[in-house]
């Protein structure tokens, strides 16, 4: 049985057959309604569990169409409405309750922890809809939209600028060892990446700059890349954090340092006028309405390899 967890659990062949599938199912339904399934309908009288601990739309609103088009069902589960989100229910008796009803989980949580507890107790695989440690999904996402503007992503300049150590920062490291690509994070020294995650790309030889100068972090740049400042659950003094990340801010000057033609990316929601100008987001070099559109195509590969 195969989960979906973290980036780094797969090996880089398994990751690239998913990209791949990714774009051939995309392009085999061109002339498709956007709920209409595929030819095959590879998850024909088999449904998916979701559970949100957090707010989302992207993710929430992408599975359910990944699953439509895979010719599948989703059933979508609000902690609150369910024993387990109220306290009154482990996540052991949760998770034996769903292996008898689906085929598949996906989950969103605070705490990393519980999607490794749940993926013990499942007899079905487990997907990472996002954690507090990474966002894999996302990544896959970004990486078929990447390679769908700008080619083979192997051997190319990904730029980072702000919070350096967060869940998106760790899948994208992640990403940079398996897919082979340079990586260049700005940010100050307080929101380094983590331990944990230097030491895994150290141990992977990832290319890997870390520098305070977020011009540096995007000279030569394919693509340049931020989040929102302050993530879900965040416990900082917001304030605080917003003001000391202000000089990496991607605007329409620092975009003038990437290569003329590199892309802009965020993965939504954004912080507009914050971690990023109305400008560049507006602008001609951003990519991001089609990154949400691929979280659709990513995750209908990564079903599949789960459930092959
Ligand atoms: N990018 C992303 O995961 O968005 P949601 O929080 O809306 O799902
Ligand atoms: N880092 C962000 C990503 C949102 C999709 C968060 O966790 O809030």
């Amino acid at each position: 049985m195969k989960n979906f967890i973290n980036i780094s659990d797969l090996s880089s062949e398994e990751l690239r057959s998913i990209i791949e599938e990714a774009k051939s199912r995309k392009s085999n339904r061109k002339n498709l309604n956007k709920s209409s399934p595929d030819r095959d309908k590879p998850f024909e009288g088999k449904s998916m569990a979701m559970i949100f601990e957090k707010p989302s739309t992207r993710t929430r609103m992408s599975f359910d169409i990944a699953i439509k088009q895979l010719g599948g069902h989703s059933i979508i589960l609000n902690p609150d409405g369910i024993h387990y989100g109220k306290g009154d229910e482990t996540l052991k008796d949760t998770a034996k309750v769903l292996t008898e009803y689906v085929d598949i989980v996906m989950l969103r949580t605070s705490s990393h922890k519980n999607l490794e507890e749940f993926g013990k107790h499942l007899k079905i695989p487990i997907i990472n809809g996002l954690s507090d440690q990474s966002h894999p999904c996302q990544i896959m996402s970004d990486i078929l939209t990447f390679e769908e503007t700008k080619g083979s992503i192997k051997g190319k300049v990904i730029s980072w600028l702000g919070d350096g150590n967060n869940n998106m920062s760790n899948s994208l490291i992640e990403a940079a060892g398996k897919f082979s690509f340079q990586l260049k994070i700005g940010c100050p020294k307080k929101y380094m990446p983590n331990k944990r995650i230097l030491s895994w790309a150290k141990k992977n030889k990832v290319k890997l700059l870390i520098t305070q100068k977020p011009t540096e972090a995007v000279k030569d740049s394919d693509c340049v890349m931020t989040d929102k400042w302050v993530s879900m659950n965040d416990k900082v003094n917001k304030k605080q954090k917003k003001k000391n990340l202000m000089s990496y801010q991607v605007n329409k000057k620092l975009m003038t340092m990437a290569k003329p033609d590199s892309i802009f990316m965020h993965c939504l929601p954004v912080g507009r006028g914050e971690e990023v100008t109305d400008e560049v987001i507006d602008g001609k070099q951003s990519v991001v309405w089609r990154q949400a559109l691929n979280r659709v195509h990513a995750q209908k590969s990564i079903i599949n390899w789960c459930l092959a």
